[in-house]
């Protein structure tokens, strides 16, 4: 099966390269992957991982509902893009936050990453916001 879920360090080496290439490796662990009920997901091709999401135990206080997933760290290659492998993982951890009873997953997307989010039936909340060093982001959900 060339979707699994990963340990939380798995992830690290897609996040710099995709995501902070201006970061060091150290800085790939965030304060959420290892809180209880978070999981990674990823896509394995040949033994090498093509894409990798992060669901996260963070709630949103925008957002109503309680059992909330932060999807964090939605990553494929430049060379892997646009095949399919995005939106592959992202079904297997909505389907899994869905087991896992959750109501609600959401993100800060980047820009161009919001067309993306929007196939997958997120919607847009609020107006486009800067995060420095990154640039535009929007403020997505999806009602599970
Ligand atoms: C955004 C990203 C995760 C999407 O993964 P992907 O494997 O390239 O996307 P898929 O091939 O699964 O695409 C699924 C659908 O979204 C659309 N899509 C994907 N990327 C898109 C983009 N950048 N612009 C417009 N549409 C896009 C595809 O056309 C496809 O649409 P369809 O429903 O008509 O078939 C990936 O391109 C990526 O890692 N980009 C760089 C890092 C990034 O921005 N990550 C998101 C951080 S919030």
């Amino acid at each position: 099966m060339p979707i699994r879920f990963l340990k939380p360090g798995e992830t690290h080496e897609l996040r710099r390269t995709v995501l902070r290439p201006q970061q060091p490796v150290e800085e790939m662990e965030w304060s959420m992957d290892r809180a209880e009920g978070s999981f990674h997901v990823g896509f394995e091709e040949q033994g090498e991982l093509v894409c990798i999401a992060s669901f996260l135990k963070e709630r949103n206080d925008r957002l109503r509902g309680w059992a909330q997933y932060r999807l964090r760290g939605m990553a494929v290659p430049p060379s892997h893009q646009r095949h399919g492998f995005g939106r592959r993982v992202l079904l297997f951890g909505l389907e899994h936050a869905r087991h896992m009873k959750a109501d609600l997953v959401w993100c800060n997307a980047r820009e161009g990453a919001v067309t993306f989010y929007a196939r997958a039936g997120f919607v847009a909340e609020g107006t486009p916001f800067a995060i420095e060093g990154i640039g535009l982001h929007q403020l997505m959900y999806l009602r599970l």
